[in-house]
């Protein structure tokens, strides 16, 4: 999950694509490297480390050149180092190439290569593709648009990959398969990117590239082809996004921001859709297939880590509201068990990017079984958003921090509205249930502001622990889910060992790892578990454990039991979640800052996970 940039029109293209590669390195941080036309040849800038690192060691040389590609690395093929940095360069030093993604049959490649004597700068699985299409353009005689072509047909394995050459300076040549990319509109010029964030200060006009597509990029000339060698229209759309969006807004990193951005983006995403007088729930995506939904024997939620977390608040929630059973996968194991999917089998794809591969690949699978798939996604235009049949979008705005605030709370809130709606329309749940968790829903933003007026204690929590070695974060009922996401939180952010758990199956054996030295954190809200998660804490006492506990305001029976509290308004356990997360949030935040940890880009992570 690497980050490119391309830039060709009329501007110096370096500091254009130096600063998109810096919008876009939370995608992947181990190396960067431009490949530019200063108008006799091909020039590569490349170094291991972050983009800051690579601008060092170009230092005060003057980069000149109107088209240029840019790469940050994410390591699948070879070790993080300034030999296996993109861009790569040909054999005959003609053609450079930048990619993301992973050529699975790229060591059958390299052996055909080697055997025609062709020798290798890095370990990397794109250098092999570009010598292979070298060969072909070489041996057929053929441009390098018709070179690419022939060889992405022998390629198996996920692919965005942008090309300049020395006799074509001004061209980038595109293609993509199962990696996304986004191409910008400009006047004699164009943007091309993982994402659009790269080109949002320039032009709000975007191409959405899909798979086995291949773009010819010129200045004033944008060219979309089938890999059959047919012209395709491009569909140019409008981004509704702003700058501001994308950069700090005087917070020191953009995991904060995020995470007081909720108050706002819990709105946002109710906004147009959640009219309490009314008593109405509006979400078009869903209620198209509100009857499908409805006389649905199975829901099967399909996601990754956070957003995995999130499916399983839903299970709860949707079994209790709607009566349906719910089935929650990771989609990284269900993309390849041969799962049971019956036609109209309901398939709920959660996705921050839009672009997890396990799960994008898991949906196209249950797709042609006949399955029907609704997706909650942030990203707009994202591939996981055009490969489902309809759903919902979170509206949390660009999430830039590698570890997912916003979107969880924002996909909580799609899911709960989801659920209510659907519950509703059967008839599982009572009028009276019904208008007063609207009522619930629509004061959820207040309590988020709240919270936020009150992190003094966490920062102090913080401190205290931060030496810890392990941490264990314990749940119940729907508070079990918010567990796992502190656990996930704590683990990106600070990298210390974390794990969550049901706290009833404590005794079933974890309850051996408590002593002194482990700080413990209950997720202990009032809710129908009440009573049950304070027998815990007391089992957790009894062994001098340390109790950190999110508690509901005013609960001095979990405060009494608790070494350090964090407190959050009472909410209905349905809602609570959207709220006793925060806390986990920011606890994990300031532990990595007081760590030391790059808190926006932790070390081996990437925020969208487009291999697999
Ligand atoms: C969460 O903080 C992580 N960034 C990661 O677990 C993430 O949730 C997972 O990769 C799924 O991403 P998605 O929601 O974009 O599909």
């Amino acid at each position: 999950m690497c980050g490119i940039v391309g830039y060709t029109g009329n501007r110096q293209a370096y500091p254009i694509v130096i600063k998109g590669l810096k919008r876009l390195e939370y995608r992947g941080y181990d190396s960067a490297g431009v490949a530019i036309y200063d108008n006799r040849n091909i020039k590569i800038y490349k170094k291991e480390g972050k983009v800051a690192d690579l601008e060092e060691s170009i230092g005060t040389q003057n980069v000149q050149g109107t088209s240029c590609i840019g790469h940050t690395r994410w390591a699948t093929h070879g070790e993080p180092s300034d030999r296996n940095a993109h861009p790569h360069l040909s054999a005959s030093g003609k053609i450079a190439m930048i990619h993301n993604g992973i050529i699975e049959n790229y060591a059958q490649l390299k052996r055909e290569l080697l055997n025609k004597g062709y020798i290798f700068k890095s370990e990397t699985d794109t250098e092999v593709l570009l010598n292979f299409i070298e060969e072909i353009k070489t041996n057929n005689n053929c441009s390098l648009e018709e070179a690419l072509r022939i060889a992405l047909k022998r390629v198996t394995g996920a692919y965005v990959i942008l090309l300049i050459a020395n006799d074509e300076p001004d061209t980038i040549i595109a293609a993509r398969k199962g990696s996304p990319l986004v191409i910008g509109v400009g006047k004699n010029e164009h943007f091309l990117g993982s994402d659009a964030s790269p080109m949002l200060e320039y032009t709000k006009e975007v191409v959405y590239v899909n798979d086995y597509e291949l773009a010819i990029v010129k200045p004033d000339e944008l060219v979309l082809k089938n890999l059959g060698n047919e012209k395709l229209t491009p569909y140019v759309q409008k981004l509704d996004m702003e700058l501001s969006a994308i950069e700090k807004g005087g917070f020191d990193h953009f995991m904060l921001k995020e995470i007081f951005e909720q108050p706002q983006t819990i709105f946002d995403c109710m906004r147009g859709r959640l009219d309490v007088k009314a008593g109405t729930i509006t979400m078009a995506g869903i209620q198209q297939y509100a009857e499908q939904i409805i006389s649905a024997n199975r829901i099967v939620i399909i996601a990754c880590g956070t957003s995995w977390h999130a499916g399983l608040v839903a299970e709860y929630i949707i079994e209790e509201l709607c009566r349906i059973n719910v089935e929650v996968e990771y989609a990284s194991e269900y993309r390849y068990r041969n799962p049971v999917i019956n036609k109209d089998d309901i398939i709920l794809a959660i996705s921050q990017s839009g672009e997890t591969a396990d799960t994008l690949v898991a949906i196209e699978n249950a797709k042609e079984k006949g399955a029907i798939i609704l997706g909650v996604v942030n990203v707009v235009g994202s591939s996981i958003a055009r490969a489902s049949h309809a759903g919902a979008y979170t509206h949390a705005g660009p999430e830039i921090g590698v570890a997912s605030t916003k979107a969880f709370t924002a996909q909580l809130v799609v899911l709960t509205m989801m659920a209510l709606k659907i519950g509703y329309m059967k008839g599982t749940i009572s009028n009276e249930r019904y208008q007063k968790l609207l009522k619930e829903l629509e004061v959820i933003p207040e309590k988020a502001a709240w919270i936020m007026n009150h992190t003094d204690g966490i920062k102090k929590i913080a401190e205290k622990y931060k030496q810890a070695r392990d941490f264990l974060y314990l749940g119940r009922g729907y508070n079990f889910a918010v567990a796992l996401e502190g656990a996930l939180k704590l683990k990106e952010i600070s990298y210390i060992h974390a794990e969550g758990y049901p706290a009833a199956e404590m005794k079933h054996g974890p309850i051996a790892l408590v002593d002194e030295n482990l700080p413990v954190t209950f997720v202990a809200t009032k809710d129908a578990y009440h009573e049950k998660i304070v027998s815990n804490m007391q089992e957790i006492k009894a062994r001098k454990g340390m109790v950190i506990a999110v508690i509901t305001e005013g609960d001095d029976t979990c405060a009494e039991l608790s070494d350090d509290i964090m407190i959050v308004p009472e909410a209905d356990e349905i809602v609570a979640p959207m709220l006793t997360v925060i806390p986990l949030q920011l606890l994990s935040y300031y532990i990595g800052v007081a760590k030391g940890c790059d808190v926006d880009k932790p070390r081996n992570l990437a925020k969208s996970v487009t291999v697999e």
